[in-house]
């Protein structure tokens, strides 16, 4: 099949790449892109390792085709160091214990994030809510929750 050409807005910078429409999100991001940050788990929608923020809002980009990202604003965790509330977020991930081994943390963070741009004072049963599409094997989620809440909270200030 012939490749695409998609335009885009990724971590707040204009690219265009050519690509086979046939790949997803998450492989325009990690071949053709070279952003590994995202990680892929289960490649099927419910592990939560692959979130990014597609138009403001948190998607697993292992079920989103290449096409879909044509003028579409995008972020990933290669972006949130240049942004207030990812650089907070990852700064509560990091002082709360909130990372072991790593792998799901970049999902979670994206997940925060589209949370926290949305609702900037969630209740623990939000951040829950907002983060249950995520998995965790090492610190059984209550770190993680709890980074977030303090997120919030030091963003409030
Ligand atoms: S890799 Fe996309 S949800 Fe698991
Ligand atoms: S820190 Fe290891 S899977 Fe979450």
């Amino acid at each position: 099949m012939a490749n695409i050409k998609l335009s885009f807005i990724l971590n707040r910078k204009p690219y265009t790449v050519e690509t086979d429409p046939g790949k997803r999100m998450l492989d325009v991001l990690r071949e053709d892109l070279g952003l590994m940050g995202t990680k892929e788990g289960c490649g099927v929608g419910e592990c939560g390792a692959c979130t990014v923020v597609l138009n403001g809002k948190a998607v697993t980009s292992c079920l989103v085709l290449a096409g879909q990202m044509q003028d579409a604003e995008i972020l990933t965790i290669e972006g949130m160091r240049d942004d207030e509330i990812g650089r907070v977020i990852q700064d509560c991930f990091i002082e709360g214990g909130a990372v072991q081994c790593g792998f799901c943390t970049p999902g979670f963070i994206m997940s925060a994030y589209a949370l926290l741009l949305e609702n900037p004072n969630p209740t623990r049963e939000e951040i829950r809510l907002a983060t249950a599409g995520n998995l965790c094997r090492c610190t059984g989620y209550v770190p993680i929750t709890d980074a977030i809440e303090k997120a919030a909270k030091t963003l409030a200030k």
